[in-house]
């Protein structure tokens, strides 16, 4: 049986737990889940490497341009290469998640990032993550989720993750710097992060990651009858 496909679009602020939702809910579905968060990592982690300065827009985007930026999908998780090199794990260091925020908030890179992903999704069957997909990147998506969770729940869960990947991790730093990410990513002049109207919202702080993945996999697929 043919099933018709959708875009799936899940915003919210960092720690709201769209990663681990929106990769469930891809494999749940069988779609491709495109981290754009990553996307934009990653830049920031060529940029930190090649000593460009991160408030120089201009730079910033032509550099993007002549970037060979790739994502491979698998069911181990996705993976990120920058010019051939991986950049899976490094795009998640403090340096470039430090960086990241200035750097996605040039309208050069936001367009020619956002022009990225629209290619990526344009086959549909996509679960897309971010800030800004169910306003700028899929206004169009058939399903928009807006995930939430309280600070403290946030901080507490990129704690644990880090932790268990063995990384170091303080639990008041990880707090100061969400809030300070929140900040910026939603007072930013382009593209800031907002609830698109026609999203549905989700308060993640009492569920888990399983619960919040089921709800939307049965939005998904309310929204794929009506197809
Ligand atoms: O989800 P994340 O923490 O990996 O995102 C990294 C940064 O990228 C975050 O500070 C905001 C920015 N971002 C964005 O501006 N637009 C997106 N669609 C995704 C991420």
């Amino acid at each position: 049986c043919t099933m018709k496909k959708i875009n799936i679009a899940i915003d919210g602020p960092a720690g709201a737990g769209k990663s681990t939702v929106s990769r469930k809910v891809a494999s749940e579905l069988g779609y491709i889940y495109i981290d754009t968060g990553a996307m934009y990592r990653a830049l920031a982690w060529k940029a930190i490497h090649s000593n460009v300065d991160i408030q120089d827009g201009q730079v910033l985007s032509s550099m993007l341009e002549s970037t060979n930026l790739q994502l491979t999908y698998a069911i181990d998780g996705n993976r990120i290469f920058v010019d051939d090199n991986e950049v899976t794990d490094d795009i998640r260091s403090s340096e470039v998640t430090a960086s990241v925020s200035a750097v996605s908030a040039h309208a050069g890179v936001r367009e020619k990032m956002v022009k990225k992903q629209q290619d990526l999704a344009s086959s549909k069957g996509a679960v897309l993550d971010g800030r800004d997909i169910g306003t700028t990147v899929l206004p169009q998506a058939e399903l928009k989720v807006f995930l939430t969770a309280s600070v403290e729940e946030r901080a507490k869960r990129r704690h644990f993750e880090n932790v268990e990947k063995g990384r170091s991790s303080d639990l008041q730093m990880i707090m100061n710097d969400i809030q300070l990410r929140d900040d910026k990513d939603s007072t930013r002049k382009i593209s800031p992060l907002i609830k698109a109207e026609d999203a549905v919202e989700i308060d993640t702080t009492s569920l888990s990651a399983d619960e919040v993945a089921e709800s939307i996999c049965s939005l998904a697929l309310e929204r794929i009858q009506k197809q």
